[in-house]
């Protein structure tokens, strides 16, 4: 190979190679085996779509690829049998200076081929993986960031119509004129220099620039931890991602916290907003005022009330003076019916039972007779003065019985909100269960259970105490 055929005339240019130019496939691929039968090794064709039979024509080889990653995959195995081996079993008569971590465990023995594969196994995906995508791309001499192919607007047509073969200066045969008379002869209808740049090998200044801030940019984080290093800052840390780490915690109904130099979160120092003056949350309006008060809907006192009614209520404890000494109250404002949602059926009194018996009868027994459980101990207890009680009402009494004095809504209005000594259960029992029980003790009362020692001869039915009547 004469030198004068490789570096051009041209200052700073040097001849890649020749290329010519086919028309059809066929020639293409006879041009190809010829050159090959010439001699020639370094040498590329390129054509718009896949040519049958090209990769032999011009001799090129199955890749070494897998080779190369069956070589790494075998170390792989030497690597990640070795390092287990090496860990974990007794290896300090093989080197005494590091001699592993040998444990005992279970009787196991040190070393275990089954227990060691899942490890091996993952070295050898991991490094295959490697040496499959770093050896294509040495293999193929990437990145190449510029191919001097382009610069022949001729070859443009690569990808369109035309077919080409490229034997490079660099092979051992080539020689500037007598390829390409030989590429004359193979029947070229073109054949043109392929000439590269020698300033042109540089990365684009645009990629050189990204490059070198990334780099620049690398060292930002070393030198603000070096700077930190040893330097006292009162400010809290940076915290770029703060999920649940740090928030500021309020408790409902309380002073805002008391944070040192800050101020605090509202200007009276609540720490929450006091709802606007009869706002009602989304979906509880509650405008039904029979279904959900047992007060008939738009009803107005007769007459006006001087007393605040809410006091009629008094909290658990509060004196009996006290709650007596409240005005009397109007009995008019209750429903004497179940409000127009509720049907009163057996499935409804089953569900009354079953509240009551969970929610009333700790209280007022099973029976309703005022004898639960808890009234029992209270009474025990307030015999020996260890505890004040008032005894839970029976609900056979004459006047909670009477439908007149005591009609279903205010019966209701006891479960919602108390009576006297009985506290409120609305915050537990939703208020179609609370009309269920309603209804289970209308039920109770109609069976006409008696007091313990108050049965009188002319009761239609008598259920024993403390039994649970079905309604
Ligand atoms: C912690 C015990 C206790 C529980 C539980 C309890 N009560 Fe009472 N209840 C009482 C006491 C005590 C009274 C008597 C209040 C008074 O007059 O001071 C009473 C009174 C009553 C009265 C009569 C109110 C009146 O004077 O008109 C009714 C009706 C009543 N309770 C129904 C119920 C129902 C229904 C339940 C279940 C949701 C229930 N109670 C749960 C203790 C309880």
């Amino acid at each position: 190979m004469a030198e004068e055929n490789t570096t051009n005339t041209n200052e700073n240019t040097k001849l890649v190679g020749l290329l010519a130019q086919f028309d059809d496939p066929d020639s293409l691929v006879q041009a190809c085996n010829q050159a090959r039968e010439a001699g020639y090794t370094k040498m590329d064709a390129y054509s718009p779509f896949p040519v049958h039979g090209i990769d032999p024509a011009i001799g090129i080889k199955r890749t070494i690829l897998p080779f190369i990653v069956l070589s790494v995959a075998i170390g792989a195995v030497v690597l990640g049998l070795g390092m287990q081996w090496y860990t974990n079993s007794d290896s300090g008569t093989f080197s005494p200076a590091f001699p592993g971590y040998p444990f005992k465990i279970g009787g196991k023995p040190y070393f275990s081929l089954p227990a060691n594969i899942p490890v091996t196994f993952e070295v050898i995906v991991l490094s295959s993986a490697f040496a499959t995508f770093f050896g294509m791309w040495i293999l193929n001499k990437l990145p190449l960031f510029s191919n001097p192919l382009h610069r022949i607007s001729r070859f443009k047509r690569a990808t369109n119509d035309k077919f080409f073969l490229m034997i490079e200066a660099v092979d051992e045969k080539f020689n500037r004129s007598s390829t390409e008379d030989q590429m004359n002869q193979w029947g070229s209808v073109a054949i043109e220099e392929c000439r590269q740049n020698l300033n042109d090998h540089a990365l684009p200044s645009w990629l050189r620039l990204v490059v070198l801030m990334g780099a620049l940019l690398m060292f930002l984080p070393p030198v603000i931890i070096f700077r930190s290093m040893g330097m006292v800052n009162r400010a809290p840390r940076l915290h770029f991602m703060p999920d649940m780490d740090w928030q500021e915690k309020f408790k409902t109904q309380t002073l805002g916290p008391e944070m040192v130099g800050e101020k605090p979160l509202f200007l009276d120092e609540r720490a929450m907003r006091a709802p606007v003056n009869g706002s009602v949350s989304w979906g509880n309006l509650e405008a039904d005022s029979e279904m959900y008060r047992g007060i008939k809907n738009g009803y107005k006192p007769a007459v006006a009330v001087t007393t605040q009614t809410g006091s009629v209520r008094t909290s658990l404890g509060a004196s009996q003076d006290q709650a007596s000494a409240v005005a009397e109250e109007d009995l008019n404002q209750y429903i004497s019916e179940f409000p127009a949602g509720i049907t009163v059926d057996a499935e409804l009194l089953a569900r009354g039972q079953n509240r009551f018996n969970i929610y009333c009868s700790v209280c007022h027994g099973y029976s309703g007779n005022g004898d639960g459980l808890v009234n029992q101990r209270a009474l025990a207890l307030a015999a020996t003065s260890k505890a004040t009680w008032t005894t839970a009402k029976s609900l056979h009494d004459p006047v909670v019985k009477d439908a007149a004095k005591n009609p279903v809504g205010r019966i209701f209005d006891t479960i919602t909100n108390g009576r006297n000594t009985m506290g409120p259960y609305k915050a537990q029992i939703p208020p179609e269960d609370r009309w269920a029980i309603v209804a289970y003790v209308k039920a109770l009362q109609e069976t006409g259970i008696k007091p313990p020692g108050a049965a009188s001869a002319g009761d239609k039915k008598t259920v024993d105490d403390g039994a649970k009547p079905t309604p």
